[in-house]
């Protein structure tokens, strides 16, 4: 039998509540009249989204994309895909990408181009931790949640293994 894993709390509940309310105010304020489109990546944003958008003061529209990721392990593979696009059409529109985690910035990097080729008027990053100790490629993000360290971590979206999703708090996982 493997061990059970150990988690530990790095950002209760009640830290990201304040970070997403901070995020929500920046973004309200930078899209003041405009109606702007709210791409998340799956599966690891959905909760983020979906407390960050009952923030936002604006009128808004969600669509989600869903990307090849890491297999079931804790390492990149590196090689990704679209495994499930946008069902509207961004040409034109204020984009706004909404993403769990940038670790090595291959999985964002690679979206952010294939977001660019539909000619978007504008598209913008919203990432809730960014662990930039790993990062392999360069990426602007224009709002961050929370800096993190070289740790697995897990909850408020973020899984391991399609594990621990569930959890209200992100945890490192070791
Ligand atoms: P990247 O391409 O290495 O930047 O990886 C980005 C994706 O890997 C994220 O969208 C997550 O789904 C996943 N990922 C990276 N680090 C972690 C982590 O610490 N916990 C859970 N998922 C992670
Ligand atoms: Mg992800």
């Amino acid at each position: 039998m493997n061990s059970q894993p150990k988690l530990h709390i790095l950002f209760t509940r009640q830290e990201i509540e304040a970070t997403v309310k901070r995020l929500a105010a920046e973004i309200s304020q930078d899209y003041h009249g405009k109606h702007p489109v709210l791409i998340g990546v799956l599966k690891g944003s959905f909760m983020f989204m979906a407390d960050l958008i009952r923030r936002l003061d604006l009128p808004l529209e969600v669509e989600f994309i869903r990307l090849s990721s890491y297999g079931r392990g804790k390492v990149s593979l590196g090689k990704i895909k679209v495994v499930q696009g946008l069902h509207s059409p961004i040409r034109g529109r204020d984009v706004i990408v909404i993403e769990d985690i940038v670790d090595t910035g291959l999985t964002i990097a690679f979206l952010l181009d294939y977001l660019r080729k539909k000619k978007p008027a504008s598209l913008k990053l919203c990432a809730l931790t960014d662990k930039p100790s790993r990062r392999q490629v360069p990426v602007t993000i224009d709002y961050l949640g929370f800096t993190v360290p070289d740790k697995f971590l897990v909850g408020y979206g973020l899984d391991w293994d399609e594990g621990f999703r569930h959890l209200p708090d992100i945890c490192v996982l070791e």
